[in-house]
């Protein structure tokens, strides 16, 4: 039995300057970039939607616009596709031009901690699910998981993968405890990027469910050792007096905010992806087989 709200509001910060992935987002949103041919952002979009989010906040900046654009309808392509009857073009175009999506920008990129607080008037009282555009899952719906999870327990939670020791430092790492139950976690702290040994190897995979009591804490934050407002430290400062939950994900994760992590989530979604699979699958062999 449900005890606790619905989570229905999503919130995807894509105001990030994605240096990672220099010199591609000079002039493009890291956000936009496509794994095959669906930009990052839209497997984003998709996973919120299939978990029963009606309403998505996405925090933008400078250089940003072709994520609105690309969430709007383009009327010369729809005209001129329907005119040529190439109705299954016209499907895959008009599949994002009429979402509920609302928009606001972060002036300056001081870090994902303030990019959140940019959601506070649209969150308002409501618990809500936060997605990162680097992070794209495959398998069960992670959102969905954590949106349950929420209504069982009604706890802050964030989604954990499990992560070689030597890429650690490279991730908001969590210090766990084991509940009766599998997959969930009580979280006993969080670092970022620890530099030495981290506390687990569960690293923070881009989903989390917040409570707008976050924000008090967001804004008395001062920079944190990057130079950004961190979200983490927000969560450290939070897990004083409120409990979080960790919940593991059993299924794939990849992190496409750079170079490497977008070359293997290509491979892996070629793999059945309609159009090219048949090309690519007998290539991929034949390239493997020389190697
Ligand atoms: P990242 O640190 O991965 O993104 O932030 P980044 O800063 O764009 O990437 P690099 O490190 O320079 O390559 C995680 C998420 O938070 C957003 C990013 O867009 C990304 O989705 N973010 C980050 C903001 O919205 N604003 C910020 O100031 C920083």
């Amino acid at each position: 039995m449900t005890h606790f709200p619905k989570v229905t509001k999503a919130v995807i910060p894509a105001a990030g300057l994605g240096t990672r992935f220099l010199p591609a987002t000079k002039a493009v949103a890291k956000e936009i970039l496509p794994i095959i041919d669906v930009p990052a952002i839209q497997f984003i979009v998709e996973e919120a939607l299939t978990a029963g989010i009606k309403d998505i906040l996405i925090i933008t900046g400078k250089g940003k616009q072709e994520i609105e654009d690309h969430f709007d309808a383009n009327f010369s392509l729809e005209k001129n596709l329907k005119s040529k009857g190439k109705d299954k073009l016209l499907e895959l175009a008009t599949k994002t031009s009429d979402l509920n999506i609302h928009y606001t920008r972060q002036q300056y990129p001081k870090g994902l901690g303030d990019a959140v607080l940019h959601a506070q008037t649209f969150v308002g009282e409501d618990p809500f699910l936060l997605l990162l555009g680097d992070d794209i899952t495959r398998g069960e719906n992670l959102s969905q998981s954590l949106i349950n999870l929420y209504a069982e327990y009604g706890k802050t939670t964030i989604a954990g993968v499990r992560v070689n020791e030597d890429k650690a430092k490279r991730y908001g790492m969590l210090d766990i405890e084991t509940t009766n139950q599998d997959h969930i976690f009580n979280i006993k702290g969080l670092i970022e990027k620890p530099q030495g040994e981290a506390p687990s190897n569960l690293a923070a995979a881009g989903r989390y469910i917040l409570k707008p009591e976050i924000f008090p804490i967001l804004e008395s934050l001062k920079p944190g050792s990057t130079g950004e407002i961190e979200l983490t430290d927000a969560l450290i400062d939070y897990n004083q007096n409120h409990e979080i939950l960790a919940y593991e994900y059993p299924g794939e994760w990849y992190e496409v905010g750079e170079a490497y992590g977008m070359l293997i989530a290509s491979i892996i979604f070629a793999l059945d992806h309609p159009e090219v699979k048949d090309e690519f699958i007998p290539y991929i062999k034949k390239l493997a087989e020389s190697l």
